[in-house]
């Protein structure tokens, strides 16, 4: 029996999976870190909390388990799109990366429409100027930080960061790369015209690979520190989303899953390129050689969750830590008391701004309907009905663009919980699966490992072999009637407080 090891560089944490080649999981282990928030809609973390977080999982899950370090056959990373890290010359990492979710670019974003054009830069990179990409991050850094800026010799993605780790290689998949806004999405390479207008050197960026190709091998160094063999390849992965979709069996047309994890993802695969004009949903290289995916985006969903937990569900966490279950399993029961609709409480999760359908970095987050009727419980039970009422404004978009969103899965930490995957079928009005691994993005970085190591000869046939379905969560219709009522009043609440929002961003 052969095994692989996956790996994912989230927002909340660092995981490691080591897997047979039949898709079981042996052993999983996350190590968790801080996000940094300097300023309002800032985001940051630290490269090396990455790294050692990454070193501590791969150990944990390997001394875990009897498998002999020599049946370990390869390593696939994936991880959070979008996060900028900088080395320089020696690389050494020049700053905290600025990650997804931070809003501070729009000057960027918009000196990049107006500098380049919308559409040609729409033609390149299949996706309109946004603030959470790569590129304006890069210039973000250019215009405030010059000193830093002018020491750089290396820009990696996170995940393309533990690779170097792991390898000594500066190196990318093209899925994770669409993501940074300077390449060539159509045809698959870094765009020349976009690096010469943005005076950003080709040399500095990694060679690009198509996600399931080895990009390297584990160096005797990295070898030790994770108890693995020297030499076994390191194949390129792909960003969480991409990662995610072929760990969910999403690599054919008609496919589409949502993942609720810090942000929520709706995604559809592609075999031939399709853009929305507007840049509501991004359009990517998918991580199946050959193949897009388009996907919309929502800033803030487990980490809406997450904020709530933290900020008003201390007595929660204290009374799941004694019952010796998960906080957010003994959240969820409590949710499931309150009726659909919160009894009319509707929560705008905008914490972080917003992509889908909005692309508007100052939204920011609401209550409305708050009654003195309501209880911490029915605030609970809307913040997990307003991300999946935006989850519902991606499906919306999907269905303009006559991408069919009828076989769907759900997975992440959210796709976990039965009440949300119900709220989910009941708001895209048809059946949500999932599957039995829960291991997400791992799944699939470790499928691709199986095909970069020669275990099999595709994509598809390795998820043929690894991926099982689970339980179906079928819409109820009594509620596709309440939320139907409820989403079409959510739908109204943004435009009317979009200039309020522009606003309150100007305060002080
Ligand atoms: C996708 C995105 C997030 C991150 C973090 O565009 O920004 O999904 O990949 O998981």
């Amino acid at each position: 029996m052969s095994y692989v090891i996956g790996i994912d560089c989230g927002t909340s944490g660092t995981k490691a999976v080591l897997f047979d080649e039949s898709g079981e999981t042996i052993a999983s282990h996350t190590e968790t870190y801080y996000m940094y928030q300097p300023q309002n809609g800032y985001a940051e973390q630290d490269p090396s909390d990455w790294a050692d977080a990454m070193i501590d999982a791969v150990r944990a899950v390997v001394s875990l388990t009897h498998v002999k370090k020599e049946d370990v056959k390869a390593i696939g990373i994936s991880g959070q799109m979008h996060g900028l890290v900088l080395l320089d010359k020696d690389n050494n990492v020049l700053r905290r990366s600025i990650i997804w979710c931070d809003q501070r670019t729009s000057e960027e974003a918009a000196w990049m429409t107006e500098h380049i054009g919308r559409d040609r830069l729409v033609d390149i990179t299949a996706n309109p100027a946004l603030t959470g990409w790569t590129a304006a991050k890069i210039l973000w850094v250019k215009n405030h930080e010059p000193e830093i800026y002018s020491k750089t010799a290396h820009i990696l993605l996170p995940k393309d960061y533990l690779r170097f780790l792991l390898t000594d290689e500066y190196a990318s998949d093209v899925s994770d790369a669409s993501g940074m806004q300077l390449l060539d999405v159509k045809n698959r390479c870094w765009s020349d015209e976009l690096l010469s207008e943005f005076e950003i050197d080709k040399s500095w960026l990694g060679k690009l690979y198509e996600s399931c190709e080895a990009a390297g091998t584990l160096t005797s160094k990295m070898a030790e520190k994770l108890l693995l063999c020297e030499g076994i390849p390191v194949v390129a992965g792909a960003g969480d989303n991409a990662a995610a979709a072929v760990g969910t069996g999403v690599i054919s047309d008609g496919k589409a899953f949502t993942t609720i994890g810090t942000s929520g993802v709706v995604f559809a695969h592609t075999s031939k390129i399709s853009i929305d004009k507007a840049g509501r949903v991004h359009t990517c290289c998918a991580a199946v050689p050959g193949a897009w995916h388009v996907m919309g985006v929502t800033q803030g969903a487990g980490l809406s969750l997450k904020w709530f937990r933290d900020n008003f569900c201390r007595s929660e966490k204290e009374t799941a830590s004694l019952m010796g279950i998960d906080e957010y399993q003994l959240m969820d029961r409590e949710a499931e008391k309150v009726p659909a609709g919160s009894d009319r409480l509707i929560y705008l999760p905008y914490l972080m701004g917003e992509r889908t359908p909005h692309l508007d970095p100052d939204a920011r987050g609401v209550f409305f309907g708050l009654s003195a009727i309501h209880t911490k419980r029915d605030m609970l039970r809307a913040v997990m009905e307003g991300v999946s009422y935006s989850l519902r404004d991606c499906v919306e978009v999907f269905r303009e663009m006559g991408i069919s969103v009828s076989d769907m899965t759900a997975c992440g930490g959210g796709g976990s919980s039965p009440l949300w995957r119900s709220m989910l079928a009941d708001l895209y009005n048809c059946e949500v699966k999932t599957t039995a691994s829960k291991e997400g993005p791992a799944l699939g970085a470790a499928i691709l490992a199986c095909v970069g190591a020669g275990i099999y000869k595709d994509v598809q046939e390795a998820c043929g072999q690894m991926i099982h379905t689970d339980k179906v969560q079928q819409p109820v219709s009594r509620n596709v009637q309440i939320y139907e009522g409820y989403y079409q009043l959510y739908r109204k609440l943004y435009p009317a407080l979009k200039d309020n929002f522009a606003q309150l961003a100007k305060l002080s």
